[in-house]
């Protein structure tokens, strides 16, 4: 496994880290995800995110159990809030920043997270606001550094026009071969400013492992048949877009990879990308997954890959 640095912060994450949305302490059994952590470590992954929202709190319990025991210097931890965790609390105010980070610590059984994330920007609430909040828990030692996730480039602008608060160091967008709007305005700003993307879904959710064919029903036990997981996958699961990366797996094989490799070897491809972050609901996925990281890919390869998938956007 190689490492890069998180932006301007003294944190080196895995270049490929694992995520926990839809799948520990919701959609995958315990003894399950207990062994995809157990995995992680094992390949060399130091890097794992979470939020408060995800299982509304389960996520977080999970991994407080899963993770103690283990050195804190360890692994990097990295958590969120935004999102409702009961008809009073949501948002980025100074009262949730607080309510929401003792809350995630005291699931996650640590005294401090590694980088505390905005899960989204929150109109609600003036952005010196939570840039304060922000900071005082840095400076509280409850969080080591804070990132932001789909922020519009011109909030990520006026954060760091501010003077006297802590500096984002990351930035959580949705990106993947099947997802490139990143690449327009979010990694130039961010790349000039000392803040790395850490992207989620890079595998389209596994439509980018290739294992969902446009000419038959979603394999048993796959995310897309999950009643708890499976609900965010439309777009993911169109016909030209299943098609487009059926196309795809021959160039994967080209460059001696599987396509899920060639997928995360894609993002990876791009230098503000610091971490891909992944979903697993079984072990050997983190190893396949893994096995990306260091893979060296003929840059041709991936323009016939990119050019593939923008047919097929064109077409649909
Ligand atoms: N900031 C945000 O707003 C936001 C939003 C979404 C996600 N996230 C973060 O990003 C993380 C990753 O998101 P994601 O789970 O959608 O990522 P993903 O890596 O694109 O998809 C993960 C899913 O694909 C399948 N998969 C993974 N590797 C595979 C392999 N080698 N072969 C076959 N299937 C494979 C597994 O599902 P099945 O086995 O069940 O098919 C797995 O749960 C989340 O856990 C979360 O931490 C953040």
């Amino acid at each position: 496994m190689r490492y890069r640095r998180l932006g301007s912060s003294d944190l080196e994450v895995s270049e490929i880290s694992l995520g926990s949305w839809l799948t520990y302490g919701v959609g995958v059994e315990r003894d399950r995800a207990a062994a995809c952590v157990d995995k992680a470590f094992e390949l060399g992954i130091n890097f794992i995110d979470t939020a408060n929202v995800y299982g509304r709190g389960a996520a977080e319990e999970f991994l407080g159990g899963a993770l103690e025991g283990r050195p804190r210097d360890s692994y990097v931890l990295a958590t969120k809030l935004f999102f409702p965790m009961s008809d009073e609390d949501r948002g980025l105010s100074r009262a949730q920043v607080e309510k929401q980070l003792d809350a995630s610590l005291r699931r996650l059984r640590t005294d401090h997270v590694d980088l505390y994330q905005c899960h989204r920007y929150d109109d609600e609430t003036p952005l010196e606001e939570t840039m304060e909040a922000l900071t005082r828990a840095v400076r509280s030692g409850k969080a080591r550094a804070i990132g932001f996730s789909e922020w519009p480039a011109d909030r990520i602008k006026a954060a760091l026009d501010m003077a006297g608060v802590e500096k984002f160091v990351s930035s959580q967008p949705q990106y993947s071969l099947l997802w490139r709007q990143p690449e327009k305005e979010v990694i130039p700003l961010c790349a000039a400013n000392g803040i790395s993307q850490i992207v989620w879904s890079p595998l389209g959710q596994g439509v980018l492992t290739g294992k969902y064919s446009p000419d038959a029903p979603p394999p048993a036990g796959s995310r897309a048949t999950s009643d708890e997981m499976g609900g965010w996958m439309d777009r993911l699961l169109a016909r030209p877009v299943l098609e487009a990366v059926q196309r795809l797996k021959p160039i994967a094989a080209e460059a001696g990879l599987s396509l899920a490799q060639f997928a995360l070897a894609w993002v990876l491809r791009e230098p503000n990308v610091a971490s891909a972050i992944v979903g697993a609901s079984r072990p050997e996925q983190l190893e396949e997954n893994a096995a990306a990281s260091g893979a060296t890919v003929d840059p041709a390869l991936f323009a016939q890959a990119e050019r593939i998938v923008a047919e097929a956007r064109r077409t649909a």
